[in-house]
């Protein structure tokens, strides 16, 4: 899941797991390194956290001054130190991320040549194929072509041969990579983040490259094997932004961010001067578009969502909405000179690129919404419309989210005008709802005291329900993941109405439910929906402004008043219980909230 790779002159096995510290963030079950140590190629593995890898580390060092080290997402084989990273032969230490589909094949040719297998996966076959083509090749650029030229798949790789000690070979396709250039060392890294302690100069590898490094030099092939120029970027990251500041999880800290990144990120597309949205050039002509299609995974599908809603409501175009691993398999019918639109943080996530190019090949006009810049999603779309949100190192989106429903708004807003269904005093209106979105969204976050007493209560439950209706039924579906994904409680959201037609049976006293009913034109409508759980016995939450809980403050049920807001930005201001609920519970039942077990931040393996 997570690589690091240093050709370096100092001593590097500590700096190598402090890399991969950097990449935790992306979520593992086991991690190691290896290092030309003492004549011979060594490595350390252990299964768990880092800090068992540091543990093993001290009692057993490794020496030399150039290795590669991984963190380990168990895709295929079960998470044990023998399936952690990196691979070896006498003579090859490999680390991988991503899929090698034709293994099975290359392994059997591999065993007709009599090598022999300890395990089951994909890994084990490019270690020993790479170290059947150096051997046959005698050099490791002539091995790095072979092995390339045999493999499919999507897969970033990290080698290191005992011939040339500290030179690093490293590829790329489908699977994201940088070369790292430092003074006197270089640099491999699964993300820019990886090498944000070690260096901000980055080069983006692009599909297909390959990549020779030592500590003074940097060779780039394409996937020819032609050798090419890649300019060199500066990464924005820098160590402030990835570190946790006073508060005791990163979660907490993004939590606390959004007023910010949320206004930074409008403060993009936004000439609060004239109080309008402003795109700047596009390539193409928003007024012709005849359907949009809203795809993505996790928690921006759920933005998507919202940004259904809006779009038919304001923009009145029709929209179709699809999860990116359905959308890959299914023969969606998709309108001529339409737009595709794809929210990913990462810009990694392998489902939706998967449906982005899927889309592509369908004669879609492809747009991205993404967090990090220089991302293989960016890297294929017309237009990216980037979220300013910041490095996001918690598991459980938070700050992206908001983000990206800030940035839906505007898309919203920019196609409603030039389609002329907008007028300008509307424009005007929706605009300074956006402008108020970020104050109201720290209010929201004042209230910290009574998401803590609610969660104490949600910590007890088995199951738990979330209700929403129009654009806070999305709000409603991403509330029950933020839960499920840090509290491991079994959670659903549903849509207000559908309740009657079958969770309804599952009520009872002790299961809560958590009802966001913002005053708004269809309040009443939830209310009734609360009303039916209420003569069940049901224990609620009411989450609403002054006006909404009039009437419902007494023992009855539990209530957290939020600011007014209009319906409009309703989603970006309902976003603030719900994660809080969600990181509160977390905290009274005791589980990791910054890395979910079993969960990865980026998902880059279908
Ligand atoms: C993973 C993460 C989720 C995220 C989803 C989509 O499952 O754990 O938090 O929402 O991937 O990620 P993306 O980077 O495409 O937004």
């Amino acid at each position: 899941c997570g690589i690091i790779g240093i050709a370096g002159q100092t001593t590097v096995a500590d700096r190598l797991v402090d890399a991969l510290q950097r990449l935790e963030y992306r979520g593992y079950d086991s991690a190691g390194i290896a290092t030309f140590s003492n004549g011979s190629l060594d490595r350390r593995r252990a299964v768990g956290k880092l800090s068992a890898l540091r543990k093993l580390l001290f009692s057993d060092p490794l020496e030399g001054t150039s290795g590669i080290g991984h963190t380990r997402w168990a895709t295929h084989g079960t998470v044990t130190a023998q399936n952690a990273h990196p691979h070896m032969t006498d003579t090859v230490a490999l680390v991988h991320n991503g899929i090698i589909e034709n293994f099975k094949d290359l392994k059997e040719d591999l065993v007709s040549n009599g090598y022999t297998f300890e395990g089951e996966s994909d890994t084990e076959v490019v270690t020993q194929l790479f170290t059947f083509h150096l051997k046959q090749t005698g050099s490791g650029q002539g091995a790095m072509k072979a092995t390339l030229d045999a493999i499919e798949g999507a897969f970033a790789l990290a080698i290191q041969i005992i011939d040339e000690p500290d030179v690093l070979y490293c590829a790329r396709k489908g699977s994201p990579l940088v070369v790292g250039i430092g003074e006197g060392e270089n640099f491999i890294g699964s993300d820019a983040l990886a090498l944000s302690g070690l260096t901000n100069r980055v080069i983006y590898l692009e599909e297909g490259d390959w990549a020779v490094i030592s500590p003074d030099t940097i060779q780039l092939f394409d996937h020819t094997h032609t050798m090419v120029y890649r300019q060199e970027k500066q990464s924005l990251n820098t160590g402030a932004l990835v570190s946790k500041g006073n508060y005791n999880h990163f979660m907490l800290k993004e939590i606390h961010e959004q007023p910010i990144v949320v206004a930074q990120t409008l403060g993009k597309y936004i000439d609060y001067s004239k109080r309008s949205i402003d795109l700047g050039d596009l390539p193409i002509d928003l007024s012709q578009i005849p359907r949009v299609t809203l795809i993505a995974c996790g928690t921006s599908y759920y933005a998507a969502m919202v940004a259904k809603y809006w779009f038919e409501k304001i923009a009145k175009v029709p929209v179709d909405l699809d999860i990116a691993s359905e959308f890959r398999y299914r023969d969606a019918v998709m309108a001529e000179g339409g737009l595709t639109l794809l929210i990913s943080q990462s810009g990694e996530t392998a489902d939706t690129l998967a449906a982005l190019r899927h889309a592509k090949e369908k004669g879609q006009i492809i747009a991205t919404i993404i967090n990090v810049d220089g991302s293989s999603m960016a890297r294929e779309s017309e237009m990216v419309f980037h979220t300013y949100a910041g490095p996001e190192i918690g598991v459980a989106s938070t700050k992206a989210f908001t983000c990206q429903l800030s940035v839906l708004a505007c898309l919203v807003l920019a196609t409603a005008k030039a389609k002329q269904s907008l007028s300008q005093e509307d424009e005007q209106q929706y605009v300074k709802a956006l402008e108020e979105a970020p104050s109201l969204m720290s209010m929201a976050l004042t209230k910290e005291d009574q998401f803590k007493t609610v969660a104490r209560d949600l910590a007890k439950a088995r199951d738990i329900l979330f209700l929403g209706r129009g654009v806070d039924y999305p709000i409603a579906l991403e509330g029950a993941l933020k839960l499920k994904e840090i509290s491991y409680i079994h959670a659903e959201g549903y849509a207000a109405g559908e309740m009657k037609h079958g969770p309804i049976a599952l009520i009872d006293e002790n299961v809560p439910v958590i009802v966001l009913a913002p005053s708004s034109e269809i309040y009443e409508k939830t209310i009734s929906n609360m009303q039916e759980v209420l003569a069940r016995g049901g224990k609620i939450v009411l989450i609403s402004d002054d006006a909404g809980l009039q009437g419902y403050r007494d023992d009855s049920l539990a209530t957290i008043e939020l600011p007014k807001a209009k319906s409009f930005i309703s989603p970006l201001l309902y976003s603030i219980p719900i994660q809080l609920l969600a990181y509160y519970t977390a905290i009274a039942k005791g589980t990791d909230v910054d890395q979910p077990r079993n969960l990865a931040k980026s998902v880059t393996v279908e």
